[in-house]
């Protein structure tokens, strides 16, 4: 896939009702730009040789890859196109001697994975609701900026992700508006992503309850008004009691995947997911 595909990947976005704007694309692009594919119609099918029909990305933190944007025209769907960009992927992936793959199924897509070796970890919960301002709130005294000394947020997400993130974590950030908090005890931080049908809440991640509900609350005071989504982990009880309270309610569910080794993370900490390509 190159970025003069990208158009081609907004269409596939937009027929499957997704969130991503272009934005997400360039972004996986940027992050692992060999390993974005695009399936192309090969000779006797139903759209013209050579047209696209499908795309998948990758990217890699080490020994850990993320696969995303699994898109299969409607047209072009159950004739074998979305197992041949999986496996194209997954060999990628085995060849540059990544250890764990993971990613996050809808229900179209679970069954698929599950016959090409994937493993269901937990379910991520998606909140839908609207931004609302919190009185005394002072989210801009918290604002995660290009000056921000980093080092500690990055060591709190690998640690709790199990997965050390900080590129994908500074393309977001530089986009996109993050705040974080650090105490004695305590460290946060929340991030935000826009979106075609509303802002993304995450990723956030926090070494305590509270300090992840401040930081959330410190998102949605910044979001007044506006459509908001939050991909909880269903493990993180304490996220979804914040996003209830908070007037928010379940719109979908994913299931996160795994093949090969499953990593250590605590998803009871992840206030809101982010696979790469969820940002
Ligand atoms: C999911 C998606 C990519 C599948 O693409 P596709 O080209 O239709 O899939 P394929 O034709 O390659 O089917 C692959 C295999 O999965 C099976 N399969 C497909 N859909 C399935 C489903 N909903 N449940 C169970 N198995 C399914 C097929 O029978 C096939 O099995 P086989 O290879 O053993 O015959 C496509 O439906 C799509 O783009 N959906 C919308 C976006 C989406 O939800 N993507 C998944 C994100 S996690």
């Amino acid at each position: 896939m190159q970025p003069t595909d990208v158009p081609f990947g907004m269409q596939l976005v937009q027929q499957a009702g997704w969130n991503q704007l272009e934005a997400d694309w360039h972004r996986a692009l940027a992050l692992h730009p060999q390993g974005c594919f695009l399936a192309e119609q090969s000779e006797g099918g139903l759209a013209s040789a050579g047209a696209p029909v499908g795309t998948v990305t990758t990217c890699i933190f080490d020994s850990v890859a993320w696969i995303a944007m699994v898109l299969v025209d409607a047209s072009a769907r159950n004739q074998g196109v979305g197992r041949k960009l999986m496996e194209h992927a997954i060999a990628h992936l085995d060849d540059r001697g990544v250890v764990t793959q993971r990613l996050d199924a809808t229900v179209l897509g679970k069954g698929l994975y599950q016959k090409l070796g994937f493993e269901e970890e937990y379910e991520v919960i998606r909140m839908k609701g609207v931004g609302k301002s919190i009185n005394g709130m002072d989210a801009e005294a918290m604002r995660w900026s290009a000056d921000t000394r980093d080092g500690p947020i990055l060591d709190l997400d690998f640690h709790i992700t199990g997965t050390r993130r900080d590129a994908f974590l500074h393309l977001l950030a530089a986009e996109n508006i993050f705040f974080y908090a650090l105490f004695d005890d305590e460290l946060a931080y929340a991030g935000s992503r826009k979106g075609r049908n509303a802002v993304q809440l995450g990723p956030a991640v926090a070494s305590t309850p509270e300090a992840g509900m401040q930081l959330c609350d410190a998102m949605l005071h910044h979001l007044n008004g506006m459509p908001v989504f939050v991909d909880i982990p269903a493990p993180n009880k304490a996220a979804l009691r914040w996003a209830k309270a908070s007037g928010l309610e379940e719109q979908r569910r994913f299931v996160r995947m795994y093949r090969g080794e499953k990593i250590k993370d605590y998803p009871e900490s992840i206030w809101a997911s982010s696979g790469p390509e969820k940002g």
